[in-house]
């Protein structure tokens, strides 16, 4: 695949099954590495990112088996990984090279890390900070990768606020405790995804958790020993996004995800969704592996509809729907009075500056955008199909396709392939319930 080109749709029709959740993915993997014992990952993500996860990982003397959709992990405990012989190359993965880098900082031997063009110009700092702070030996292209992280180094426990929200730094200082002396504390203001703490006491370490009102705490100790235990991967949330957002958009449709993650840091847009009046609903709910879940049924006709009021997203949910603002920023083109999201400046962080992104993309597909330096602002909008450029980000290209679907016209998405990055097949499913 290259290129993509996207129609106008009709609606959206059937079941759709979706790859594991990226993010517990990724912890599922790091955590069985460590732990004593073999785990057994059900469902795991087929994304690229969580492969990158898997690749470093064989370079650290862990041993993954593919058997169908499950991965078989041979943990090696806390003290039984070794150092790689190559530079551990996170490609485009965010999450493999934070939360990599906390588990690295505990280790006697040291490691490489480096990325894509994208990774690479991400900030490290984030993560350099807290883990020097705990005694770790860091050394960064100015607080980017490449970065070396010196072994050997005995870390100490700290109480580590996060001055931004990000589940990524959270995650990275905790698995840095798992190697500390002591007690290692984070505290966040505005409450992220909390995925590491559920698989930590899935795996067996005791994570302490306060919700205090100025915000969460969680906190780990050094002592801490994971015990393997099989994991059951649910389908991605950010992924079932695209397929909620157009089936919701598309007058006539009728969408059902079974098995999707609804980890309420994780299902905001639910919400929103609820609120403009959409009809979401939720059945087969269950919670497994510490992980709420169950089936979602989107039937179509929101667009136009009076409502579809206008929606300002800031201040402590924008963490949690980080992941969909792209998917976010074409739903409000449907919307009688549009939608603003700000307090989101994070998203010039991520795999590629997602508000200049859809700015320039929605801008070309005719709609009515207003830039911000923390988010945007858009309009109701006649959507018109373009040549768009997701700039190499999986969420842009798969927003732009769901955009595609609602436009007039043709639509080609410039390569469109990094939508694999998080969804392989993404543009077969979605064409499969397109009417
Ligand atoms: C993730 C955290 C978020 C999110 C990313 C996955 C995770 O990043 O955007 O897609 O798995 O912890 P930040 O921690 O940078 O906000």
């Amino acid at each position: 695949m290259n290129d993509m080109k996207l129609f106008p749709a009709r609606s959206l029709h059937g079941t759709v099954n979706l790859p594991g959740d990226k993010s517990i993915s990724h912890r599922a993997a790091m955590l069985a590495a460590i732990a004593v014992g073999d785990t057994r990952i059900k469902n795991f993500s087929t994304a690229e990112d969580c492969r990158t996860t898997i690749k470093c990982l064989e370079q650290l003397g862990v041993s993954f088996t593919h058997d169908g959709p499950d991965v078989l992990v041979t943990g090696v405990g806390k003290t039984g990984l070794r150092g790689a012989e190559k530079p551990l190359d996170c490609g485009n993965s965010g999450t493999t090279a934070r939360l990599l880098a906390g588990i690295l900082a505990g280790q006697a031997f040291d490691s490489v890390l480096t990325g894509d063009g994208s990774l690479s110009r991400r900030p490290m700092n984030r993560i350099i900070e807290p883990l020097t702070a705990m005694g770790a030996k860091i050394e960064s292209d100015n607080g980017c990768l490449p970065m070396r992280i010196c072994g050997g180094r005995e870390l100490r426990g700290v109480e580590h606020e996060l001055p931004m929200a990000s589940a990524q730094v959270k995650s990275c200082v905790l698995l840095a405790g798992l190697f500390a002396n002591g007690k290692t504390t984070v505290a966040e203001r505005s409450p992220t995804r909390d995925h590491s703490g559920r698989m930590l006491r899935w795996f067996g370490v005791n994570v302490e958790t306060a919700d205090a009102t100025a915000g969460d705490r969680i906190s780990v100790t050094g002592d801490s020993v994971l015990s393997a235990r099989d994991v059951n991967v649910p389908a991605d949330m950010s992924s079932a996004a695209f397929f909620i957002m157009a089936a919701a958009c598309l007058k006539g449709s009728d969408v059902l995800i079974p098995n999707v993650g609804l980890n309420p840091t994780r299902t905001a847009v639910l919400n929103v969704l609820r609120d403009l009046g959409a009809d979401v609903q939720i059945s087969m709910a269950n919670e497994i592996c510490n992980e709420p879940r169950g089936s979602v049924r989107v039937r179509g006709g929101l667009a136009g509809s009076p409502n579809s009021k206008q929606i300002r997203l800031a201040g402590d949910i924008i963490a949690k729907v980080i992941d969909e603002m792209p998917i976010l920023a074409v739903l409000g083109t449907q919307l009688e009075g549009g939608i603003e999201i700000r307090d989101a400046a994070e998203l010039r962080h991520k795999e590629s500056d997602r508000i200049s992104a859809m700015v320039e993309n929605l801008r070309r597909m005719n709609a009515s955008v207003e830039e911000f330096p923390d988010g945007i602002k858009v309009e109701r909008s006649n959507l018109i199909g373009a040549g768009v450029d997701p700039s190499g980000d999986h969420r842009i290209a798969m927003a732009l396709a769901v955009a595609g679907l609602l436009a007039e016209g043709e639509t080609e998405i410039l390569a469109a392939e990094c939508s694999n990055i998080s969804f392989p097949g993404f543009f077969e499913t979605l064409l499969a319930v397109v009417k």
